[in-house]
């Protein structure tokens, strides 16, 4: 388990002035900033595409966490990594070849996600662990930021520390959806270290970024 990691979904920023909100945590302590693209399609929301990416770039030299729940998803590769995502995440339900789809990842030089809904087990990880830099347990069905945390994700992420423990490998165990001080402090105890929070990084306003952000990776 690495140093705990805030990721601040930008979903709950003001997507008014996206350039702004993204200084605004980067400058508050995130250490990675992570972008929810959804296409209408594998969610039932829309939010951004690569030339949005490519706008926020500028305004952040953070690792930029970028998280696709589209299908197909393969089409849309190389344009993210273009547009300056540092690790692509992507779900094994958004299509039949989601191998070929890391080491697409992989080939364009960037850092592969694989992504787990809460009904998709711990399991489908492991013919994948070679290919993958980050495993993501989402703690919510993904469409919308402010859901309630499903408390099954911590068994996930109890089997999964274990699975990228005794591969000794280097991989990212990262926990999306519904995270607040109290589920933050159960996710990083269940072996979580890269936390996503929209809703709790977010609210208040810019003059609070800091001080959530602070909460998260000092919860225990
Ligand atoms: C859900 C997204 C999450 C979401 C988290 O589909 O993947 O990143 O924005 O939002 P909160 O932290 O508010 O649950
Ligand atoms: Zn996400």
């Amino acid at each position: 388990q690495q140093p705990v990691r805030i990721a601040p979904s930008i979903l709950s920023a003001d997507f008014a002035k996206l350039g702004e909100e993204v200084r605004a945590i980067d400058a508050a302590g995130a250490d990675y900033v992570h972008v929810d693209v959804m296409d209408g399609h594998f969610v039932p929301n829309i939010t951004i595409g690569p030339s949005v990416v490519e706008a926020l770039r500028a305004h952040s030299t953070k690792v930029f966490d970028v998280h696709l729940m589209i299908s197909p998803v393969d089409p849309y590769i190389e344009a993210f990594a273009k547009a300056g995502a540092d690790i692509i995440t992507v779900h094994p339900e958004a299509g039949p070849h989601v191998h070929r789809t890391l080491q697409l990842i992989r080939s364009l030089g960037k850092k592969a996600g694989l992504s787990l809904n809460p009904g998709t087990p711990a399991a489908a990880v492991e013919p994948l662990l070679d290919l993958v830099d980050l495993v993501l347990v989402m703690s919510v069905n993904p469409g919308f930021g402010g859901q309630k945390f499903i408390p099954g994700a911590l068994d996930k992420l109890r089997t999964l520390r274990a699975l990228i423990d005794d591969s000794g490998r280097t991989i990212d165990l990262q926990v999306d959806g519904g995270i607040n001080r109290e589920t933050a402090a159960q996710a990083i105890a269940a072996g979580a270290d890269v936390l996503v929070a929209g809703t709790a990084t977010f609210q208040g306003g810019p003059e609070a970024y800091a001080g959530n952000i602070a909460a998260l990776r000092g919860a225990v």
